[in-house]
């Protein structure tokens, strides 16, 4: 680009420091890279993107973004299909948390300001959104497999008026899968509302072979109320895609409002007439139903076999750390995230050899993550260790790149020399 566009010195400067700025940044696209929940898109994506981004296209009203909006439409009813509903009110939006935040304000006006239960587990946003939105929260603990605890669940519901449950269809720390059914099971008794986030995991609805609870779980996603998946997470986009879904159209209601500006130039629906946000880049919904067109996301197509691989590359990365003596497997991946500690004698030395851990692997260019584990998430691996604190911190990897597999003796390589120095240090 620098080459072909014509560019002042001043510009092509500027762009020569941001590559350097850029620098400071780790390998996010590399194999080597199994730390945060990272995935690039894919290069469909990124041309789609580009190529929208030349209009510039606002989804906001219909005039804004006519093509863009009839895209992002399209898309988002193949989205609310692969959960297997009939029909939907949606959109997409700049990500995880704004679209939590609409699904719960949604669920807000028609509980009548009821309670909000979320596991200790679920994203840290519902807390914060739930304090935004002036509603209670209730946290519900989590059990040995860190999904929620139904037990807790419903002693809470008892003792509570009914407002929303919000079951993580694949929580940010572990990747585990709250027990969907039996909180359906939960809700014909007690009546609240059901909100899904399956913003990391939503996707893997689509891949066989997990387990049979899991797999429950993920079928279960068709009778919940709102729903919430990311594309820029596991669906191949750039940031700045989100989706929210509701199972019945007729939520639009609560979105009414009027805009002196906007809405007078089509009979169409204008997308900012069910969105929270006003102005959202036509360019990701652009991307979006491009991949969608090269990756459709059905059971047993090629993007499912892509997600398959980084469930499969979790399950052999899993397979290493059991086999080594100094580390300990917090939890089997249920989906392609992996967390796991360093025995010792105690908490507060444990979640220091693992930070020299995180170090020494970043020194060998293999990029991993931490995370700190509750107590009672971790006491039933590491029985000997000495609680002095009431959480250890752990190492974890998120295997979302499909490459990882291919890529995993290359990854094992590199665990064994960091490991070779750790046990020297
Ligand atoms: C389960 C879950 N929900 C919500 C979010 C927030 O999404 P975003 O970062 O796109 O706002 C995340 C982010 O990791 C997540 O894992």
């Amino acid at each position: 680009m620098v080459d072909t566009v014509p560019l002042s010195d001043s510009q092509r400067n500027a762009l020569f420091d941001a590559v350097d700025r850029l620098r400071g940044d780790c390998p996010y696209h590399h194999p080597l890279y199994l730390g945060q929940m990272l995935k690039p898109p894919h290069p469909i994506a990124q041309l789609a993107y580009t190529l929208a981004m030349s209009l510039n296209p606002n989804n906001h009203a219909y005039d804004g973004g006519r093509a863009s909006s009839e895209m992002e439409k399209e898309s988002v009813t193949q989205l609310a299909e692969m959960f297997g509903w009939s029909q939907h009110l949606g959109h997409l939006t700049s990500g995880g948390t704004i679209a939590n935040f609409e699904a719960l304000w949604v669920a807000r006006e028609l509980t009548d300001s009821g309670p909000l239960f979320a596991s200790e587990h679920a994203h840290y946003t519902h807390e914060r959104l739930s304090r935004v939105l002036g509603i209670p929260f209730q946290k519900v603990r989590g059990d040995a497999k860190a999904r929620m605890d139904l037990d807790h669940l419903e002693q809470l519901l008892k003792s509570s008026h009914p407002g929303t449950v919000v079951a993580t269809i694949g929580t940010t720390a572990f990747g585990s899968v709250d027990p969907l059914p039996e909180i359906i099971e939960l809700c014909r008794t007690y009546g609240f509302r059901l909100h899904a986030d399956a913003a990391y995991g939503g996707y893997y609805r689509l891949v066989g072979g997990l387990s049979e609870e899991t797999t429950r779980a993920y079928e279960a996603l068709s009778d919940v109320d709102s729903l919430v998946v990311d594309p820029h997470k596991h669906g191949l986009q750039p940031y700045g895609c989100g989706c929210v879904l509701f199972q019945d159209p007729d939520v639009g209601r609560i979105y009414r409002h009027d805009s002196p500006y906007t809405y007078f130039t089509s009979e169409k629906l204008h997308l900012g007439e069910i969105s929270l946000e006003c102005s959202r880049a036509g360019a990701a919904a652009v991307a979006l139903w491009t991949t969608m067109r090269c990756f459709p996301p059905t059971p047993g197509g090629d993007f499912a076999a892509m997600l398959s691989c980084c469930w499969k590359a979790a399950r052999k990365l899993s397979a290493f750390l059991r086999s080594v003596p100094e580390l300990e497997l917090i939890l089997e991946p249920e989906l392609d995230l992996v967390v796991w500690a360093v025995r010792e004698s105690t908490a507060s030395t444990s979640s220091e050899r693992a930070r020299e851990f995180f170090q020494k692997a970043s020194e060998r260019n293999l990029h991993l993550a931490l995370a700190n584990v509750p107590r009672s998430l971790a006491e039933n691996r590491l029985p000997r260790m000495h609680w002095d604190k009431s959480a250890v911190t752990c190492l974890r990897s998120c295997l979302m790149k499909p490459e990882h597999l291919a890529n995993m003796p290359r990854i094992l390589d590199r665990f064994q020399c960091v490991l070779a120095e750790f046990r020297g240090s």
